[in-house]
């Protein structure tokens, strides 16, 4: 991968060693330890080298070292232009050759036009070799996806598809939460009042048609509670513990758990509704997984677990009969692990699953893609793995994320607390086409129907990805559509205006843009576009190092910017020379190419035409 700092490190690296060697200073100092910066102002140079962390080996100030270097280059022929100035050493980069270098590695056959996330330029390989499991979305099958999920999918998808382009070996997993009280309540109303309905024959999603009995259910919760807070003057927490319909379906989970078949086979046409919907919505976001794994199945094996270390006296048995921890030395309190009924509670499965895991897939680390709310939960479930004397467990990293609302009274949802996925979308494509409709744009789009969901997850996916994981964000649709602000269809806009560009020179047939001169772009506009390009690498890079996609969003921004400044300072087809056309067209298409190839990591649908 072309690096145009590397040669500059080089050269630096090399004048700093002559100058150790003339003061008779032992020791060399590798190229890998300068450090480039981009200077404040251009006017500086396009990158400054500080010369600060070499003060005590060479026994010299800062400025002292910039200076002894910049008058051992000057014995050397070097394209481009340096000065000390203060503590720096500013370089003036020789435009042409930089840009040659850039584009030629840029425009490389095969890649990103013909396969989005398969692009050598900015691979930076920093990951090679190791494998990483990332689990993501992890839906509870008593209701549908909502909005919260929509932004762990797009973090889970898009890190995934970062780890991947560092060259990490990725496997997506998902944990369906299967079993425990939560779908025995949906289960308990369908089962009371269900009549053999269906999602089909009710025209609903499977998912949806599930959430409802578990709305159902809470309806009929809360007025046995409230029945029983006014007749027996009780607390209201007193009164809810005491609910008949939850007793019941506690009920139905020990019968569940005990293998009851009516109770199973219930169970399983629920679930397989509830997880059949889902995947409809997966696929409509374009997020998949490689592998799926169900809190059924792992649950015995995180109870045995937790026998295990009863035996050995990690756990103790409670007067109650529960199997609990004491994590108090690690300030995280007493935990139950096993309930005093002997059914095991979402920490048991979570043992179970980890380790089931790591058996299938042995993983050098295991990214957990989960609400902030969990925080507590997950250092629990490490220090427990760790204490269990899973080397591993030290493995394992809790990427939290921040809560998503909606601007006050926005939307309603189907259950009145949270916003369902699918309506979301449903109303995002649904204002998306009312805008291209209103334009008169549906002749120039195509299939107006399939752009509009397009620009829709593009909105949705940049939106949320363009606030970095741990903060807390409101979702706001209206600005996520906009097309002239930082946005995802700002993205697309200008992907597709690219895209009419190039197009319009393939018809016009006078310029290539195959065959062309780099040395042609040294305009001020040009060559910001160029160090824009060569920034990608980086920006692929750090936002693999710290998991966050933000920075991807960020660079994606600024390179739609740069390129529309050049857009608009730069004739293209008509430039004023048919050479510079050429190369013109070039960098054109190499932005393009980085460009998809971006929003392909950010998950952000790329359109030809809107
Ligand atoms: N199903 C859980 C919920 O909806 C999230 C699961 C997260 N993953 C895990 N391994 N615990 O809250």
């Amino acid at each position: 991968m072309y690096d145009y700092k590397n040669p500059w490190k080089v050269r630096i690296a090399r004048a700093l060693n002559r100058v150790m060697q003339d003061a008779g200073i032992e020791g060399t100092v590798e190229p890998s330890r300068i450090v480039a910066e981009i200077p404040p102002n251009p006017e500086l140079g396009d990158l400054g080298f500080p010369m600060f962390s070499f003060a005590k080996l060479l026994r010299k100030g800062p400025p002292q070292i910039a200076q002894a270097v910049a008058e051992a280059l000057a014995a050397e022929t070097v394209s481009g232009t340096f000065a000390a100035q203060g503590p720096y050493l500013n370089v003036r980069l020789n435009r042409g050759e930089a840009a040659a270098a850039i584009l030629a590695e840029a425009l490389a056959e095969g890649g990103a036009i013909d396969k989005p996330g398969e692009f050598a330029f900015g691979r930076p390989g920093s990951l090679a070799g190791q494998r990483i499991m990332v689990e993501f979305s992890s839906p509870n099958t008593n209701k549908p996806l909502h909005l919260g999920h929509l932004r762990n999918d797009v973090l889970g998808e898009s890190i995934s598809r970062i780890l991947a382009a560092c060259g990490a070996d990725v496997r997506k997993v998902c944990i369906i939460n299967d079993r425990g009280v939560h779908i025995c309540k949906s289960m308990l109303a369908y089962q009371e009042y269900g009549e053999g309905k269906t999602p089909e024959s009710e025209s609903l999603k499977g998912d949806h048609f599930v959430g409802d009995w578990y709305v159902r259910f809470n309806t009929i919760f809360t007025e046995e509670a409230k029945a029983l807070e006014k007749e027996k003057c009780l607390k209201k927490e007193e009164a809810e513990a005491q609910a008949p319909s939850l007793a019941k379906a506690q009920d139905l989970l020990r019968k569940w758990e005990a293998g009851d078949a009516a109770t199973v086979d219930l169970w399983k046409k629920m679930n397989a509704w509830a997880v059949g919907g889902m995947k409809e919505t997966w696929d409509r976001t374009g997020v998949s997984f490689d592998q799926f794994y169900y809190e059924s199945q792992t649950y015995l094996l995180g109870k045995d677990e937790v026998l295990k270390g009863l035996e050995k006296g990690l756990f103790y048995k409670k007067p109650d009969g529960a199997i609990a921890v004491d994590l108090s030395a690690e300030k995280l309190d007493e935990k139950v692990l096993i309930r005093r009924d002997g059914t095991s509670i979402y920490i048991t499965q979570d043992i179970g699953t980890a380790i089931f895991r790591h058996k299938d897939w042995p993983f050098d680390r295991l990214v957990y893609v989960v609400g902030s709310e969990q925080q507590y939960h997950f250092k629990v479930l490490f220090t427990l793995l760790d204490k269990l004397g899973f080397e591993w467990a030290k493995n394992l990293y809790h990427l939290s994320y921040g809560m998503v609302n909606l601007p006050e009274g926005k939307m309603k949802s189907r259950e009145g607390t949270v916003v369902d996925a699918d309506d979301l979308i449903d109303s995002l494509r649904d204002m998306a086409l009312n805008e291209i409709r209103e334009k008169d744009r549906e002749e120039a789009v195509g299939d107006s129907a399939v752009v509009a969901e397009k620009i829709a997850l593009g909105a949705l996916h940049y939106y949320l990805l363009q606030v970095s994981p741990t903060k807390d964000m409101l979702f706001d649709p209206k600005e996520s559509l906009s097309f002239n602000g930082n946005t995802g269809p700002y993205l697309q806009y200008m992907g597709a205006r690219i895209s009419a560009l190039l197009r319009k020179a393939e018809s016009s047939g006078e310029v290539s843009g195959t065959v062309f001169n780099a040395e042609l772009l040294s305009g001020d506009a040009e060559w910001e576009l160029i160090k824009t390009l060569a920034a990608y690498p980086e920006a692929v890079s750090a936002a693999a190092a710290g998991m966050d996609p933000s920075l991807l969003a960020a660079y994606l921004y600024e390179l739609s910017r740069t390129f529309s400044r050049f857009y608009h300072d730069c004739p293209i087809l008509n430039a004023e020379e048919s050479g510079l056309a050429s190369a013109r067209l070039a960098l054109s298409r190499a932005v393009l190419r980085v460009l998809q190839d971006a929003l392909h990591l950010v998950c952000i649908p790329f359109l030809e035409a809107m």
